[in-house]
């Protein structure tokens, strides 16, 4: 029994952060503080821009709060209402929204009526100005309308089925970018690079063009968009990061132009990322957060931008362990985020650490096989 409990907390301690971090997302409020959740199981506010270089982040790990154990965990920043609404951040309640309100730092649930909706496999946007989710999903466009919301409603919201896009969707791995009240579909297949395709949501209508931001400005491949917020109105830039990190694209829909900016130093095909007015955020898959500056004014300093820690995050919520780095290739990434859901249930209690821990035995035994074996002997 005790050489199980050890072999336990010394595989809870190999994964803990590695396997939270799928679950996580960061985000920022209205004032640019940036909020991480479900970083090592719990939720931090970094502050503003000017604070991350040094010092702790603060604790605001609070009742309520999701248990950030669902898969392709997703945040989004309400402006008009300082909301945070995350999805997909409970593995039990998949549909659940959870709806974070910055002002007052608490929580609340509000419950989703999915339709044809499959919460496990889209990929979403929340529109400024109207406060309504789009979201495709195997080749449908869907929206959901969080009206004003700060707090859960006790009427149930629904996902809505709004049309098929007039671009082919087979094989399409969705990549939505928000800008002008328009979503950017990048990466639509049959199209070159350095385009787009638009929908624009207050006349709910695909544009039959397909939008070029410059030749071959970015490539034609999948990857993660964000947009840069303004203090307020739309937003008007977004990034695009290729899942080879191999260069952070900024797109300008009032110019139709693209900036090339450094890539992220970690290549992580599952990161997420989050942008304020002025800076870029990045998770990993391991929960290390980063970040290049961006300036809406001068390309010359986003040319020489780089990549820094938040090291106020990472002094509280250290990134995975460099053992847990090092045997971590693509695959091991991805056991990585599937033991994710069984692990983060040890947050709460002992027997849930006990549980999880025999559970992340079996999930990650493949990767794992060897340093069980060694831990063993
Ligand atoms: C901070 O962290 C602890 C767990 O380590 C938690 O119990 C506590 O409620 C947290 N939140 C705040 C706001 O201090
Ligand atoms: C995560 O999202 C991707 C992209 O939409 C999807 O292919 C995958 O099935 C999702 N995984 C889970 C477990 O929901
Ligand atoms: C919240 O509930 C009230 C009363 O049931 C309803 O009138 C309102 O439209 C709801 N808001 C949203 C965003 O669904
Ligand atoms: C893009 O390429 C097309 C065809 O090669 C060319 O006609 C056009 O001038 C180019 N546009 C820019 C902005 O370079
Ligand atoms: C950018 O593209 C949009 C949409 O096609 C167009 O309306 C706008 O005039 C273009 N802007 C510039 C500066 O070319
Ligand atoms: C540029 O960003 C600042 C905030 O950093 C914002 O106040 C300003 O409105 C932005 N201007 C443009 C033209 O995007």
């Amino acid at each position: 029994m005790n050489r199980q409990l050890t072999i336990v907390s010394l595989l809870l301690l190999f994964f803990s952060s590695a396997a939270l971090a799928a679950s996580s997302c960061v985000a920022f409020d209205i004032s640019w503080n940036l909020l991480a959740f479900g970083l090592d199981g719990k939720d931090y506010n970094a502050g503003t821009k000017d604070s991350w270089a040094s010092g702790s982040a603060k604790n605001i790990t609070t009742s309520g709060r999701p248990p950030f154990d669902g898969t392709n965990t997703t945040c989004y920043l309400s402006q008009f209402y300082n909301a945070i609404y995350v999805l997909n951040a409970d593995s039990s309640n998949p549909s659940n929204i959870y709806i974070y309100n910055a002002a007052s730092s608490s929580w609340s649930t509000q419950t989703v009526t999915t339709g044809n909706f499959d919460v496990s496999d889209f990929v979403a946007i929340l529109d400024h100005d109207t406060n309504i989710f789009y979201a495709l999903s195997k080749g449908e466009l869907y929206s959901l309308d969080m009206g004003s919301l700060t707090a859960a409603n006790s009427t149930s919201l629904s996902w809505n089925d709004i049309e098929a896009p007039s671009f082919t969707t087979t094989g399409y791995n969705p990549v939505m970018a928000l800008a002008q009240n328009h979503i950017h579909f990048l990466d639509v297949p049959g199209n070159a690079a350095g385009t787009a395709n638009i929908f624009v949501i207050h006349y709910s209508y695909f544009q039959p063009e397909v939008q070029s931001y410059g030749n071959n400005s970015f490539p034609a491949s999948h990857g993660q968009a964000t947009s840069f917020f303004m203090d307020s109105g739309v937003q008007e830039d977004f990034a695009f990061i290729p899942d080879d990190g191999s260069a952070t694209y900024v797109v300008s829909v009032e110019t139709n132009t693209t900036q090339t900016l450094a890539g992220p130093s970690t290549k992580d095909s599952g990161a997420t990322y989050f942008a304020s007015t002025d800076s870029l955020v990045q998770l990993t898959s391991d929960g290390a957060v980063s970040y290049i500056s961006y300036s809406n004014s001068s390309t010359e300093a986003n040319t020489a931008a780089t990549w820094s820690t938040v090291a106020n995050l990472a002094s509280v919520a250290p990134a995975s362990s460099s053992a847990a780095s090092s045997t971590t290739s693509k695959t091991g990434t991805s056991s990585a985020k599937g033991a994710a859901s069984t692990s983060t249930g040890t947050g709460s209690s002992s027997n849930g650490a006990e549980s999880a821990g025999v559970a992340i035995v079996s999930l990650g035994v493949t990767l794992m096989a060897g340093s069980i074996g060694m831990l063993l002997l």
